[in-house]
């Protein structure tokens, strides 16, 4: 038997992200939930924002903003990117997050997160209150010190997960298999 949950908020698990608009003493940050890939050439990702978004304003304005992966390790400051509008306060100096500078794009990464994502606004697309803006990925970058046998280690990034249904915060599991591999066993039986 199942239940039936209704259509809010449903899917999980997703990833958790730290979205910087603006630049200069105008930088903000914005948690987001509502986020995936929409393409793969052009390399591209959409975030959707309330309409009343501050940072909604400033990607506007500068037609860029930057994604930013925080660890578990920020997992207090992710939730108060999410509470707090950077009408009223400034998060970098709250939080103590660091700019860092980009390098495709004006509006600064953050340096404590350690997987990042420069984009370039290609469209917008208006869901009721909601829009969803889609940017052009134009770099990414991860710490050097995440990298081990020349790919990125998810244990050492250690990626904040959220699970919008029950409004958790969790990490990640364990590695399981290899994608486009594991099933070729069921082609070539
Ligand atoms: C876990 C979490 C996920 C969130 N996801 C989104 C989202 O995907 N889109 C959105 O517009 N707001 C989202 N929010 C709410 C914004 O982060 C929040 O309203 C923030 O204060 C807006 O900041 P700003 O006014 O500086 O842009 C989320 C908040 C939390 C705590």
């Amino acid at each position: 038997m199942k239940k039936t949950l209704g259509a809010k908020d449903i899917l999980f698990p997703i990833p958790i992200a730290l979205v910087v608009s603006g630049n200069g003493d105008n930088a903000n940050i914005i948690s987001i939930a509502w986020i995936g890939i929409t393409g793969s050439n052009p390399p591209s990702i959409g975030i959707s924002l309330k309409k009343n978004r501050y940072s909604l304003d400033l990607i506007r304005q500068t037609g860029e903003f930057t994604i930013n992966i925080p660890s578990t390790n920020d997992m207090v400051k992710t939730d108060y990117c999410g509470l707090v509008s950077g009408k009223n306060v400034n998060k970098f100096d709250e939080t103590n997050f660091t700019a860092l500078k980009s390098h495709k794009v004006k509006t600064p990464i953050i340096k404590e997160c350690p997987y990042n994502i420069e984009c370039k606004v290609i469209k917008e697309v208006e869901i009721g209150d909601w829009v969803l803006v889609i940017g052009e990925i134009v770099e990414t970058h991860v710490d050097e010190d995440k990298i081990e046998n020349n790919k990125i280690s998810i244990e050492k990034v250690n990626p904040l997960v959220y699970v919008p249904t029950i409004r958790e915060y969790w990490s990640i599991g364990k590695l399981l298999g290899k994608s486009f591999n594991v099933g070729k066993k069921m082609i070539n039986k």
